[in-house]
């Protein structure tokens, strides 16, 4: 019976501990692209965000924009532009698709610790 009691509460635990995505979100993800990125993808709500590209909502980024494909696919950073493209960033900031993009001087490149909690947060389960 102690064994069924320990059961239930691991469960029950297990179940408390599943990742609120929204909560990291705005905890650890959105101060990144509010430096990085949302001058150009979403900010002024009067203009449309650059390449369909809505970085404002959790919601707009996991749709992606009018390219590259979903901007989260959860567990899978290689079909996750949001990652794919601050990844290039960093890697190679003369590819076409790295964010922020190179010809503006004033870019805030995403550091390796903010991109690796990126991956964290889209591997998160
Ligand atoms: C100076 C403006 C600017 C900034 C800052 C910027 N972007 Fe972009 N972004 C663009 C433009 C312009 C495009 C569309 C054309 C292109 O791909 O070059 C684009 C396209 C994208 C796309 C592809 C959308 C699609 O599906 O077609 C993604 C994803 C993206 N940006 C993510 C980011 C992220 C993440 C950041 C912050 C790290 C960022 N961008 C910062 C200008 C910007």
């Amino acid at each position: 019976m102690r064994t069924l009691a320990l059961l239930t509460l691991l469960t029950a635990s297990s179940a408390f501990a599943a990742v609120d995505h929204e909560k990291a979100f705005k905890a650890d993800i959105a101060p990144i692209l509010e430096k990085s990125c949302i001058g150009c993808h979403g900010k002024d709500k009067t203009k449309k965000p650059k390449g369909g590209f809505d970085a404002t909502s959790l919601e707009a980024i996991v749709k992606g924009g009018k390219e590259a494909g979903a901007g989260i696919t959860w567990g899978d950073i290689s079909k996750s532009s949001l990652y794919k493209s601050c990844e290039l960033g960093i890697s190679n900031p003369d590819d076409d698709a790295a964010m922020p993009p190179k010809k503006k001087k004033d870019r805030v490149a995403l550091t390796k610790e903010q991109l690796a909690k990126l991956k964290s947060f889209i591997e998160a389960k």
